[in-house]
């Protein structure tokens, strides 16, 4: 990929260099934008010598024009570190220098920020605002993460290291999917018994979540249609969120728009089975009996779409086994007719239900195999989406 780096004038403007270093031994192209104030942290000639190519700090150097070529040039910019000004100047849309020309030029879709700075000015409510108002444009965020500050006090703030900001470029995807409309299903669902009972699981709905704002964050258009859950709706414009609550609901949700779908990743954790019969009022308790539920099969949403798959429609799923596993989610990629299947590790610590870690196992239809370590469940969404978009199936 061509990748512009941009360096706005903060302290962490010293690991720029690292960055782009790690950029093109990965095989990119890159250019470096640096601000007036990032020239004070770090020198022209590192940044041209790192990156091979002339620094772009001068709006007029090449006949005013550069910030078009430049974008055109550019796959993906990427802002390290990205300062609450920075940040602020491109949530108002001005453009005063060279390197916020170049980004109020520039697609948000294809913009990354790894913001580096003082926990307050982080946590300022025009910082929060600025930030969620980018996001819900396009815009990717790396970091801040929490740590010492080179302000001497400790907290959040601290640019993302340079290798989490090379694989978030990677996890973008550059909006290779804008176009396509995609289908997520996450969380549990709940049966119900009667009118304040219901059969539930653990499901905290993060998995599908993370799932969704990748695909988004690709340039899809996104149906998450959900369980119920606590979680709030990833603030990007192009996920569309339906709540459900059963099984039955959930199918009919997902079969209203799967017809118009490129592809369907299904993270929900579906009950099998629910009560036969719903009381419309609580059931009191009756002497010093047992209650017996007679439970009934739901349908699988997961196979349903895979019997109505279109050619050129992708269909994933999730399989949690506890033996054989990989025997066992090959059979049900076959079975339920999909592309890949997403094998969640019960054997790691940080993995699974509720937490925000996972560790997966990707299986292709045609054999591939993909691991990835112990990651963030949003880093885990990222290889996904980068494995079923790329991947000789
Ligand atoms: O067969 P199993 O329940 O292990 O399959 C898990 C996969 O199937 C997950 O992707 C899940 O979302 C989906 N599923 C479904 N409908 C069900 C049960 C599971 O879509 N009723």
């Amino acid at each position: 990929m061509n990748i512009v780096v941009g360096i706005t004038g903060g302290i962490a403007a010293y690991k720029a260099p690292e960055v782009v270093r790690l950029l093109r031994r990965a095989g990119h192209a890159v250019r470096c934008a640096a601000t007036d104030h990032a020239l004070q942290f770090v020198t022209r000639v590192t940044l041209e010598t790192v990156s091979g190519a002339p620094l772009y700090n001068d709006l007029f150097a090449s006949g005013g024009t550069e910030h078009i070529s430049l974008r055109e040039w550019a796959d993906i910019v990427v802002v390290a570190p990205a300062t609450a000004n920075c940040i602020a100047k491109l949530a108002s849309g001005i453009a005063d220098d060279a390197l916020s020309t170049l980004l109020v030029a520039t697609e948000p879709h294809h913009v990354l920020l790894a913001p580096a700075m003082n926990s307050g000015m982080w946590r300022h409510p025009a910082t929060e605002r600025n930030v969620a108002i980018l996001r819900s444009w396009g815009v990717s965020v790396v970091g801040p993460e929490s740590g010492a500050l080179a302000c001497g006090t400790d907290g959040i703030g601290r640019m993302a290291d340079p290798a989490a900001i090379v694989s978030a470029i990677d996890g973008i995807g550059c909006g290779v999917l804008s176009s396509q409309r995609w289908l997520v299903t996450a969380g549990p669902t709940y049966e119900k018994i009667d009118s304040v009972r219901f059969i539930g699981n653990y499901s905290s709905g993060k998995m599908g979540f993370a799932l969704a704002e990748a695909l988004a964050e690709a340039g899809a258009d996104v149906d998450l249609v959900t369980g119920p859950t606590s979680l709030a709706i990833p603030s990007l414009p192009r996920i569309h969120r339906v709540d459900v609550e059963s099984a039955r609901e959930m199918l009919a949700a997902v079969e209203a728009v799967w017809g118009e779908c490129h592809g369907a990743i299904l993270s929900a954790a579906v009950a099998d089975y629910r009560p036969a019969e719903q009381a419309d009022h609580k059931i009191k308790k009756q002497g010093d009996e047992g209650l017996t539920l007679q439970l009934v099969q739901n349908p699988d949403i997961l196979a349903t779409l895979g019997r109505s798959k279109r050619e050129g429609q992708t269909l994933v799923g999730f399989a949690l086994e506890t033996d054989n596993e990989e025997a066992n989610a090959t059979a049900k990629l076959r079975k339920k007719n999909l592309d890949f299947i997403v094998l969640n590790s019960l054997r790691d610590a940080g993995a699974g239900f509720g937490v925000d870690t996972n560790k997966v196992t990707i299986l292709g239809a045609k054999g591939g195999r993909w691991e990835s370590g112990l990651m963030t469940k949003r880093e885990v969404a990222q290889t996904i989406v980068r494995v079923i978009m790329k991947a000789e199936v």
